[in-house]
């Protein structure tokens, strides 16, 4: 793994960089193997970063896109990650539907939602259960309380390693998340961070020890890149 910290001068300029660094990694991507693969983040950090991917004139039929969590709501709820990302970017783009990968919310049980995806991630990365596949680009984000995707402080989830999607819970609520080994088996993972609010979760982070129960993110350390971007206001108290 190679770790990479950059502070951006603003929220504008984290935006820029984040676009520029999943457009890299798409072209080489789509050279190498024809195809690119992309997690999004929920949040609302990266919805301009989504607004301009849509502005790109790009090789849509060859990006597919996943999500690396979800509220446990269907699509048409104001906190899909899903219906934003539409909103923001898959609405405004001719992306082929069959190449958009959402995690189904419509199951009685989350349980089954996340097996269902787990199964469909499975066949379309035609892994073998035991196997691992890579995503070109995991994008995410973390909160306050150093929670990525929905793998939170002190949460189940936290500890599966042998599934690829599992259920998260966020106050009790389900959601449907990427597990640990899912994430770190990407080629590259990207966290968008901004806002002062992130500064004490991102010293707990970065320190040499600290419990990775208690501040979740510290569990991302993917096979590939691995790459910070924070704006000031949420990097400028790092060493
Ligand atoms: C979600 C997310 C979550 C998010 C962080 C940061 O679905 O809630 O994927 O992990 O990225 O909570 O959110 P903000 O960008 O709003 O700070």
């Amino acid at each position: 793994m190679t770790r990479m910290i950059e502070v951006l001068p603003d929220k504008a300029t984290l935006i820029q960089r984040s676009l520029q660094l999943v457009l890299d990694k798409l072209e080489v991507a789509i050279a190498e193997r024809g195809l690119f693969t992309i997690a999004l983040a929920g949040g609302s950090t990266p919805k301009p970063l989504y607004e301009a991917i849509a502005a790109q004139n790009l090789p849509w039929d060859k990006i597919h896109v996943f999500w690396g969590d979800e509220r446990y709501v269907p699509p048409n709820h104001p906190d899909s990650n899903e219906g934003m990302a539409r909103q923001a970017w898959l609405n405004n783009v001719p992306i082929p539907e069959a190449n958009i990968h959402p995690m189904p919310t419509d199951a009685a049980d989350p349980a089954i939602a996340a097996q269902q995806h787990e199964q469909q991630i499975r066949d379309f990365f035609q892994v073998e259960s035991g196997e691992i596949p890579a995503l070109d680009v995991v994008l995410l984000g973390m909160g306050d309380d150093a929670h990525t995707a929905s793998l939170f402080p002190h949460t189940a989830a936290l500890q599966v390693r042998d599934r690829l999607v599992t259920v998260g819970s966020k106050d009790g609520q389900p959601r449907i998340t990427f597990t640990v080994p899912l994430i770190n088996q990407a080629r590259c993972v990207i966290f968008v961070v901004a806002g002062a609010s992130k500064q004490a979760a991102l010293a707990q982070v970065f320190a040499p020890h600290a419990d990775e129960q208690t501040y979740p993110s510290r569990l991302i350390l993917p096979q590939g890149e691995l790459w910070w971007l924070l704006d000031q206001a949420a990097g400028e108290k790092l060493g």
